[in-house]
């Protein structure tokens, strides 16, 4: 088959990472004989750079032509320094998100068996621990209205906005993936607090009615930013809003050990977007020193969007396969340390051989 891949390398190690993906993705082309045609674009700081706008028209209708986007990472520390900048690269990701339509964050959190020992957690908790948070991505306070200034400036406001409609789409893909998993679904609100944690926990009540062979249970964030510590196991399939989702992500990514392993789909209407969870790390920048893998990864869930499920499993086995043999980037070896290409290198042969 013949699939076109849009890809927006963006900043700091963003280029370096996506090169290795579409390596990757080239190998997987070659060996299952498929054609996948890259096109590169511009997004993040140096979309700002070369155009203004962080994420160009351009940009936009190249990522709606195309079967999947592989996305690499975004953001520069000289917009970080400036609460005053009024052009920043992360509006670009916000924009790209609102403007395809990239309604659900998928973040599967897996631990690697030869790499416990790198979790910050004891090894007896996070053994075997393998769930997926489902975050809404384009409502909620990231985008609600009004938000801003009062006049004298004095004060600040933003508005948390939900819908049944957003709530239910999320919520219906969230009961999807728990069904094919072990039908468990937490939903994770502050429904003691806020108006559209009532409205979601209301939502929800009424859909676990007719997916009854689902179970359902229902955590304000509090607690289950503690239960993710405390006992990551137990969680199967998490559905949360768009802030509370942010913030669950990250504390669950490095449950792992390196947060330079997990991917991530951001699954639209228009399209869906593949990225490693991580951000654009710009001490490494061209240093060729980042950890490839959690886009490799996410090369290998852009196939799983296009139903090429043996094709994701060859990836998969092949990174399993360089963590076994420590072939790794110096986020998990200090003392023999492998450098960005010679990963994705050696990740490629695995897969042709
Ligand atoms: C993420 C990031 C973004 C978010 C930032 C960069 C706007 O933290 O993808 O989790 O808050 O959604
Ligand atoms: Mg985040």
């Amino acid at each position: 088959m013949n699939y076109k891949i849009a890809v927006l390398p963006g900043d700091g190690i963003g280029p370096e990472i996506t090169t290795e993906a579409v390596k990757v993705l080239k190998a997987i082309g070659e060996k299952f004989n498929h054609t996948f045609e890259f096109t590169e674009a511009l997004i993040g700081a140096v979309a700002i750079d070369q155009t203004g706008n962080p994420f160009p028209d351009e940009t936009l209708d190249l990522c709606k032509k195309s079967d999947a986007v592989l996305f690499g990472a975004i953001g520069d520390p000289k917009y970080d320094n400036d609460p005053n900048a009024k052009i920043r690269p992360e509006q670009g990701l916000l924009k790209m998100r609102k403007d395809l339509g990239l309604y659900a964050n998928i973040r599967p959190v897996t631990t690697f068996p030869s790499l416990i020992d790198k979790s910050p957690l004891r090894a007896d908790i996070v053994e075997g621990v393998n769930f997926v948070v489902i975050r809404e991505l384009t409502g909620g306070i990231y985008f609600g209205e009004p938000r801003g200034r009062s006049e004298d400036g004095k004060t600040a406001f933003d508005t948390s906005v939900y819908s049944v409609n957003e709530i239910e789409r999320i919520t219906d893909l969230a009961i999807t993936y728990a069904k094919k998993r072990n039908k468990k679904l937490t939903v994770v609100d502050k429904a003691n607090v806020l108006a559209t944690s009532r409205l979601w926990r209301e939502t929800t009540q009424k859909m676990a009615e007719n997916n009854k062979d689902i179970e359902f249970e229902y955590m304000f964030v509090d607690n289950a930013s503690m239960q993710l510590i405390q006992n990551p196991r137990a969680f199967d399939v998490m559905v949360t809003e768009n802030m509370f989702g942010d913030i669950l992500t990250d504390e669950a990514s490095v449950i792992t050990g390196s947060l330079g392993l997990l991917p991530s789909a951001s699954v639209g209407l228009l399209t869906s977007v593949f990225e490693p969870i991580h951000g654009s790390y710009p001490q490494a920048k061209g240093l060729n020193i980042a950890n490839p893998v959690a886009t490799i990864l996410s090369a290998a869930m852009l196939l799983e969007s296009l139903d090429l499920q043996t094709e994701a499993n060859v990836i998969k086995d092949a990174v399993n396969s360089s963590l076994e043999q420590q072939i790794v980037t110096e986020d998990l070896s200090k003392h023999k340390a492998y450098s960005t290409s010679d990963v994705g290198d050696w990740i490629v042969e695995e897969i042709i051989t």
